[in-house]
């Protein structure tokens, strides 16, 4: 990672809290798509293996409609995955820069396996199109026909099981990604987490990621729903019989998620360290649990009464909990890189410093009566001698040749045996010129 680190630029305060900003967009957008990559891809599997060994043409059509609901669109896997967790990984880069944490190290390793999930998943989409009926009774079949079906199903079976290897990297990326985040905010362990295994033993890190899929679980349930049972719904083209099945289904599956949750998100505010502790971050806790209870209650109306009416509430109540859990998170971030942050504001002014006097520009503008009330007056004044001339008596002689002056006030050389030589002030350029100018001006009044 050490190409990143060269490019990051010390950044000021208010570029600091815009970095943080980008962040939470980035969150906002990446950790509901992956929860619904994983959550469709993991119930199309389920779906696909339940057609295959029920031979039933429903489920397969529903193992279809998951997949194809999250990457109806190549684009959608650009836009909410890859170019999120890039943005995420630039500002955990410049957030982090210069200390041992390297959360953006991790979030690229995170987006590698995500990119190759990616290309899995959507190659098991692709498998759909490969559907084949086959109908071995019929004695009509001739041999290369049957050749060819056979063919078609050994694709069916690969692409299957690139569905099944696109989960696995999708986990692992997700995994990667949690611990990335809980590392983001533990600083007590920035010192001593040195590679990715450190990282992923984790206990954090094995409960944010029992977080996320549980919520992956939920909110796929609550899309689910909303797609299938809204009141304006175009209606799936499946009997009624079957419909319930699905109701039923995804019901029962947010209820539990949402019953595991609770628990999962009280678990994650215990194991967090002290220093990423804050009354925000056990506010938005609670606004949280109250959401998440709500839900738990509508889902379990519903199962009671065999209905879906709450489906949108129920997905609006969802994706507002996921979004107090990130913004819950990144106060977390806030609180504990609260020291690092000031470090980093110390570090950008001291370089923007450094860059304005190669630059010859002061953050403070140069005043040549500053310097020479502060430099100077000890020994001269304009009308008296102290210790050296007065400057109505000497800068008549530099009348219109202020360079001289500025030569004279960089580097003294003896000039009257009346006087002791002057001492070298050490003055700048810019601070001789500014002075000269100064003396050149005042003299005559
Ligand atoms: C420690 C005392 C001291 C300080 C401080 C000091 N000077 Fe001088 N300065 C002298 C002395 C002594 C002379 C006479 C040197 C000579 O004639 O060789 C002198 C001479 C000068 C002269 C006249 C040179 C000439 O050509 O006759 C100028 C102009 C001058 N100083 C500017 C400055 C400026 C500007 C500063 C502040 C940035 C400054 N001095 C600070 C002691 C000082």
């Amino acid at each position: 990672m050490e190409f990143l680190d060269k490019a990051i630029l010390p950044q000021s305060a208010h570029h600091m809290v815009l970095i943080k900003y980008l962040i939470v967009v980035a969150f906002v957008l990446l950790i509901p798509y992956l929860s619904l990559l994983l959550g469709n891809l993991a119930y199309s599997l389920y779906f696909r293996k339940r057609a295959i060994r029920e031979n039933n043409e429903n489920f397969y059509k529903l193992s279809e409609d998951m997949i194809e609901m999250i990457t109806f669109n190549k684009g959608v896997a650009f836009a909410l995955g890859i170019v999120p967790m890039l943005s995420a990984m630039f500002g955990f880069a410049q957030l982090l820069n210069q200390t041992s944490a390297s959360v953006h190290g991790y979030l690229f390793i995170s987006l590698l396996f995500l990119i190759n999930a990616l290309l899995l998943i959507y190659s098991y989409k692709n498998g759909f199109l490969f559907k084949v009926k086959v109908n071995d009774e019929n004695p009509n079949v001739t041999n290369t026909e049957k050749n060819r079906i056979a063919k078609q199903e050994r694709a069916v079976k690969i692409f299957g099981k690139s569905g099944k290897y696109g989960i696995y990297l999708l986990l692992i990326s997700i995994y990667i990604f949690c611990g990335a985040i809980q590392l983001s905010f533990d600083t007590e362990r920035w010192q001593s987490v040195g590679n990715i295994g450190e990282m992923v033993f984790s206990f954090n890190a094995l409960i944010s990621f029992a977080q996320f899929i549980i919520s992956a679980f939920l909110i796929t349930s609550a899309m689910i729903l909303y797609r299938y049972f809204r009141t304006n719904s175009e209606g799936t083209n499946f009997k009624d019989e079957f419909q319930n099945y699905i109701r039923d289904f995804v019901l029962i599956r947010g209820l539990i998620a949402t019953i595991l949750l609770i628990s999962f998100v009280v678990l994650s505010v215990m194991m967090r360290t002290k220093s990423s502790l804050s009354f925000g971050v056990f506010g938005y806790t609670v606004v949280a649990l109250c959401l998440i209870l709500i839900v738990s209650s509508l889902f379990y109306l519903m199962l009671k009464e065999s209905s879906t009416k709450y489906n949108s509430a129920v997905i609006f109540l969802v994706v507002l909990t996921v979004f107090v859990l990130i913004i819950r998170d990144q106060y977390s971030v806030d609180v504990s890189t609260k020291k690092q942050f000031a470090i980093l504001a110390a570090n950008y002014d001291a370089y923007q410093a450094k860059i304005n006097e190669q630059l010859g520009i002061g953050g403070a503008v140069i005043n040549g009566a500053d310097i020479y009330n502060g430099r100077c007056i000890a020994c001269h004044n304009f009308d008296k001698k102290i210790v050296g001339p007065p400057y109505n008596s000497t800068m008549p002689k530099y009348e219109g040749k202020k360079d001289l002056l500025v030569k004279f006030i960089m580097n003294p050389v003896k000039v009257n045996p009346d006087y002791p030589a002057m001492p070298n002030q050490g003055l700048k350029p810019k601070e001789a010129e500014a002075v000269a100018d100064y003396l050149l001006t005042t003299y005559k009044k």
